[in-house]
């Protein structure tokens, strides 16, 4: 059964980086999703710069709001709830988001649902099937890296995360330093295809939690491309690209695999933005291939980076449960999944 009764509708709305999103669901159906990249501007920066994100949401979320509607063919008065993008984030580019929900909520008289950022992008995968609990969310992104076990819906518990930068911005950085245009996850995933694994990286963490580093590995490719200028030694970049990405990878699957020693779960899905690499897919199917127990879902590629339609998904849950926010609720860049219905 659907979380909507039959003419209930949910806006959905994500502002929290690069992407101007909204998207509409109607009797549990997807009926808009528009999203505004802001990948071009912010490619000549070889990264977002969170000023210009801020402006250009600014600039965007009224036309990306009629264009919504007009595909949709609803109008404002319509919708039945306003879920919109709370954190993590950042947090100018949050604030868009936030003061455009509260403003339709104020002169439509629409309840506010905050929804948690990476609740959205575990929650896209009922795009492709709903989800069966016990799980373990694979959550690869841009700004974060956890490893989230769900015993039923909104039950987060993080039982691994990154000690410091997110796999998605290693793979960002390490782009930008072999001259690769952002975002480098994209560029690497590509290159790699035509590279070797040649180059010696060394693996960052060693203890046996569930945990991963990537700040040590970035440095390490960037240290072996200065010693290899210095020596004036020619930089193989799909070699160097490819080494970079199975040792990134193997980490996240490292992690996996320990996971699945530790704690039970029917189902393991990936979500956020590195879900689109290549590799790390096949490499998650092929760590449960034989285990007949797990279940691998793979988001597809068009929800993997950030939409507005996996908020509008989370919003449906949450409206069902009535989880309205007052007025007064603020964007927080950095909240943390297990606070999803703090207010
Ligand atoms: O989830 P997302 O759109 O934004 C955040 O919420 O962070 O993720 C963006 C990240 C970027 O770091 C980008 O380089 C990475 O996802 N990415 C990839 C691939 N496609 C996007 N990383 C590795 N392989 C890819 N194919």
């Amino acid at each position: 059964m659907g979380n909507l009764k039959k003419d209930e509708i949910i806006l959905g709305i994500e502002s929290s980086c690069d992407e101007t999103a909204i998207a509409i669901i109607k009797n549990d159906e997807l009926i808009a999703n528009v999203i505004s990249s802001q990948i071009e501007v912010h490619q000549k920066y070889g990264g977002v710069m969170p000023e210009i994100a801020s402006r250009l949401h600014l600039e965007n979320i009224a036309v990306v709001l009629d264009s919504a509607l007009k595909k949709a063919d609803i109008k404002m008065e319509d919708v039945s709830a306003i879920a919109f993008t709370r954190g993590p984030g950042l947090i100018g580019a949050l604030h868009v988001g936030l003061q455009a929900a509260k403003t339709l909520s104020l002169i439509y008289n629409i309840p506010l649902i905050p929804v948690h950022h990476l609740a959205g992008h575990i929650y896209a995968n009922e795009f492709v099937e709903k989800v069966e609990f016990p799980l373990l969310a694979v959550v690869v992104s841009g700004g974060n890296t956890e490893l989230v076990y769900m015993k039923d819906h909104f039950d987060f518990d993080i039982i691994g995360e990154t000690k410091d930068d997110a796999i998605g911005e290693s793979f960002d950085k390490v782009a930008r330093v072999l001259g690769l245009p952002y975002p480098g996850g994209v560029a690497i995933d590509k290159l790699s295809k035509e590279g070797k694994h040649t180059y010696k990286l060394p693996t960052p963490l060693h203890d046996d939690s569930l945990n991963v580093s990537y700040s040590g590995l970035k440095t390490a490719v960037i240290n072996l491309i200065h010693k290899e200028e210095v020596n004036s030694n020619e930089i193989r970049v799909a070699d160097m690209a490819k080494s970079f990405q199975d040792v990134a990878v193997n980490e996240i699957i490292l992690r996996v695999k320990r996971a699945s020693e530790r704690y039970d779960f029917k189902e393991v899905v990936l979500a956020g933005g590195v879900s689109a690499n290549s590799h790390l897919r096949e490499e998650i199917v092929k760590l449960f291939e034989n285990n007949d127990k797990v279940r691998v879902i793979i988001p597809p590629l068009w929800c993997t980076t950030d939409n507005a339609a996996m908020i509008a998904k989370v919003g449906t849950y949450l409206y069902k449960r009535k989880m309205f926010a007052p007025l007064s609720v603020g964007v927080d860049p950095s909240r943390k999944i297990e606070d999803y219905d703090k207010f």
